[in-house]
């Protein structure tokens, strides 16, 4: 565990038979290195007393939220500023409906809105209340939000029940918490386009656009650190390969299209991110074009290119899931709801590229992500933030719609 980044961990432990595992854990965390501070829920201390994880923790241990005295110490936000990771073990039922709902109505679910920090928790209920479709939804719910959810293990139960709602043992927890679980899109093959794509004029001209490729690589990256196996279809761009990437250079709308079709043969997820020009010359000249003294204008003719997106979207055998850009200077949810329709798209990746320090070129990126629910048309709005995070959330967002075909 001593590579783990980010050593501060609030433990909060909530009010299930599995909290007297907890003052384990705690140990383990400390073994491990971790600046510990724990965080009980009302109910938990009647399963476990605080004495018993300030000793083991060297630390006072917070139960409440309207304390003037612990307030007086570390306020509750600067609490949840303290932390790198918060970790509840046991969260139950009640806690998992509480922090899905946004609520705040204890220290503990007030902290991990507040926070920042990585979050995991370690769900230990009964068995007919794991399965239970509200705790499912609410679990969806977590995952979406960002919440790496370890377990539970199945088993015998306190109460008597056979099942899945065990929390996980300490170790175990341990391990998902260095990442030795499996990660979300572990094994998931994913293709993803990026850059600009050069269409020849002569054999000194073309024409391009101004990606850069940030976007598209910043999605190859995620897709890697979440599992995936990611086949990045590049046009021409000056950044280098993320590790772990495998790259298919481009140049014209026409290679990156050759590329697509093939890798899309083996793939789960499709992503297009690249800026494809929509149109090619007729006839790129042989040699370069020359000037011409007698003439004030040139003519260009200018066909189309093939839609790339489409083409993978309307596949009928190997039809991954499809995610498409739309970089709209204007009326951007409109734009991007059509071309979900008429692209017969899984999702859009709308971005307003009109605005200064985002989209082309940019570092940042902010965006709304549209999908289809039944008839409607889901969104899910990205504030700016820099291209790694949305890429993220896009990725997460897209795992949460493909989990059930993935694992089918
Ligand atoms: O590369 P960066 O500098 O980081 O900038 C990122 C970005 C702004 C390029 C990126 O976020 C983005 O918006 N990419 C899509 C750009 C685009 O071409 O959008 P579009 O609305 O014209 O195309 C819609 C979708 O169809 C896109 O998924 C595109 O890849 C795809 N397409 C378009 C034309 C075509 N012939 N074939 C396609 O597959």
């Amino acid at each position: 565990m001593s590579a783990l980044p980010g050593k501060r961990i609030l433990l909060g432990i909530g009010a299930g038979i599995a909290a007297y595992k907890s003052a384990h854990l705690a140990r383990l965390l400390k073994q491990a290195g971790f600046e510990v501070r724990v965080v009980m829920t009302e109910g938990a201390q009647a399963f476990i007393a605080p004495l018993t994880l300030q000793a083991l923790t060297g630390e006072a241990v917070r139960t409440s939220l309207l304390d003037p005295e612990a307030e007086a110490g570390m306020g509750h936000i600067e609490l949840a500023r303290w932390a790198d990771r918060i970790l509840i073990a046991p969260a139950t039922a009640d806690l998992m409906a509480r922090l899905a709902h946004g609520q705040a109505d204890d220290l503990l679910t007030t902290l991990c809105l507040a926070s920042h920090a990585e979050k995991f928790m370690a769900p230990a209920m009964n068995q007919a209340m794991w399965s239970h479709p509200a705790t499912a939804r609410n679990a969806r719910q977590l995952t979406e939000d960002g919440w790496h959810l370890l377990g539970p293990d199945s088993g015998d139960q306190a109460c008597g029940d056979v099942g899945p709602g065990r929390m996980l043992e300490p170790e175990d927890i341990m391990a998902g918490l260095s990442g030795a679980v499996k990660r979300p899109a572990e094994g998931l093959k994913v293709v993803i386009t990026a850059g600009p794509t050069r269409e020849a004029l002569d054999p000194v001209r073309y024409l391009s656009n101004h990606s850069s490729g940030k976007m598209g690589y910043a999605l190859a990256t995620a897709a890697v650190a979440l599992g995936a196996v990611v086949h990045l279809i590049s046009g021409p761009v000056a950044l280098p390969t993320p590790s772990g990437v495998t790259r298919h250079d481009v140049e014209s709308a026409d290679d990156m299209l050759a590329a697509a079709e093939r890798l899309a043969d083996d793939c789960d997820l499709f992503i297009g991110c690249a800026a494809v020009a929509d149109y090619r010359a007729e006839a790129p000249a042989e040699h370069k074009l020359k000037k011409r003294d007698d003439e004030n204008a040139m003519t260009l003719r200018l066909v189309k290119n093939p839609d790339i997106i489409a083409r993978i979207a309307a596949r009928d055998a190997r039809r991954p899931f499809v995610i498409g850009f739309a970089a709209e200077t204007r009326d951007l949810e409109r734009y991007g709801r059509d071309k979900l329709t008429r692209k017969q798209l899984d999702m859009v990746v709308a971005n307003d590229v009109s605005r200064a320090g985002l989209g082309f070129g940019a570092d940042d990126n902010a965006a709304v992500l549209l999908w289809r629910d039944g008839d409607a048309i889901d969104r899910d709005p990205q504030p700016p933030q820099p291209k790694s995070r949305l890429a993220e959330a896009i990725l997460r967002r897209a795992l949460t719609r493909l989990a059930p075909l993935h694992h089918a």
